[in-house]
C-alpha cells in the first residue's frame, strides 16, 4: 500500500484552517496542524479526524508572531510523521496584536500592529515554507499554499494592513515557486473573498460586509470555509501538477462586480 501523505496546516482550530484539515483527512491525507490558544479544541479535532477518517492527526502549539517556533514545530512533527508533502500557511492574528495594523491608513502604526501583520503573514509563510521544503525535498517534491484575500484587490474598510501584506505574500509565493520548481515543489496562493468565520465576525462592520458580499456575489451568498478548503486541496493535488506561482481567486464573483 502506498504510504499516506502528510499535510501541515497552521491555525486549524477554527474557520478556514478547520475546513482544510477536514478536507485533507477526508481524502486520506495525514494531518499535522497548529493551534495558538485553543489546545483542548485542537486535541478534540485531532481525535475526531482520526476516528472518522482513519488517518493520523496531531495538533501542535505555534505562535506565528514567534517565527523561531517553526523549527521546533517541524522537529516535533518529524517525531510523529515520516514525511511532509504539503504545507498550508493559513493562521492569522487578531485582537490586540493587530492594533495599529487593522484600521484606517492615517491610524496605521508601522512598528506595532502593521509589523505584526507582516510577521504573521509574510514571515510565517517564509519560515514555515523553509522548514517544509527541507522535508519535501526528501520525498521528491510537494506543494505549498498560502492563504490570501481579495482585500488586496478591492478596498475593504480598515483592511490596509492586512490587504497590503496579502499582496506581499502572493508576490513572495511567486518568488518561492520560481526557485523551488527544480525540486518538484509547487507554490500557489488562494485568495478568498469574505468568508463566514470568527475572523470576519470580528470586523467592526461585519454586518455591512456580509450584506454587501451577498449583494455583490454572482452566486448571491457568502463564502464558506469549505469553498476555500476545496481550492487549497485542488492546488496540492496531482490534478494541479503544472500549476505553480499562481493565485486562485475564490470569491463567488464578488471582486469583479
Ligand atoms: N475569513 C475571511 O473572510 C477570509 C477571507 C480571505 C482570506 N482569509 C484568510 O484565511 C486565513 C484563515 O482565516 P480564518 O478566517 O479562518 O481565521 P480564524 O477563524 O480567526 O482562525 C484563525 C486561526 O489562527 C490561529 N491563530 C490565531 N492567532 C495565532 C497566532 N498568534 N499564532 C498562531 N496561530 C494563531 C487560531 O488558533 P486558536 O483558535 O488556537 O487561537 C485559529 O486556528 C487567514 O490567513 C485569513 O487572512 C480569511
Amino acid at each position: 500500500m502506498e504510504e499516506r501523505k502528510t499535510v501541515v496546516v497552521t491555525g486549524a482550530t477554527r474557520g478556514i484552517g478547520r475546513a482544510i484539515v477536514e478536507k485533507f483527512a477526508k481524502e486520506g491525507v495525514n494531518v499535522a496542524f497548529t493551534y495558538n490558544s485553543n489546545e483542548k479544541l485542537a486535541e478534540e479535532i485531532a481525535r475526531d479526524l482520526e476516528e472518522r477518517y482513519g488517518i493520523k492527526a496531531r495538533a501542535y502549539r505555534l505562535n506565528i508572531l514567534k517565527l523561531e517556533e517553526f523549527k521546533p514545530l517541524f522537529e516535533a512533527i518529524d517525531q510523529d510523521f515520516d514525511r511532509v508533502d504539503y504545507f498550508v500557511s493559513n493562521a492569522m492574528i487578531y485582537g490586540r496584536s493587530v492594533v495599529g495594523g487593522y484600521g484606517k491608513f492615517m491610524k496605521l502604526r508601522p512598528m506595532k500592529g502593521l509589523l505584526n501583520i507582516y510577521i504573521a503573514t509574510v514571515g510565517a509563510f517564509v519560515s514555515g515554507s523553509q522548514e517544509a521544503v527541507k522535508r519535501m525535498k526528501k520525498v521528491g517534491g510537494g506543494a505549498i499554499v498560502t492563504l490570501s484575500s481579495t482585500g488586496n484587490l478591492v478596498y475593504i474598510d480598515n483592511y490596509a494592513g492586512h490587504g497590503t501584506n496579502k499582496a506581499a505574500v502572493e508576490a513572495m509565493s511567486r518568488y518561492a515557486s520560481t526557485e523551488l520548481g527544480e525540486f518538484n515543489i509547487r507554490v500557489n496562493a488562494v485568495s478568498g473573498g469574505p468568508i463566514e468565520t470568527d475572523a470576519l465576525r470580528a470586523f467592526t462592520n461585519y454586518q455591512e460586509v456580509k450584506e454587501e458580499t451577498i449583494k455583490r456575489s454572482a452566486l448571491n451568498r457568502m463564502g464558506t470555509p469549505d469553498d476555500i478548503a476545496g481550492a487549497v486541496y485542488f492546488l496540492c493535488s496531482d490534478e494541479a501538477g503544472w500549476i505553480t506561482g499562481q493565485t486562485l481567486i475564490v470569491d463567488g464573483g464578488t471582486t469583479f462586480k
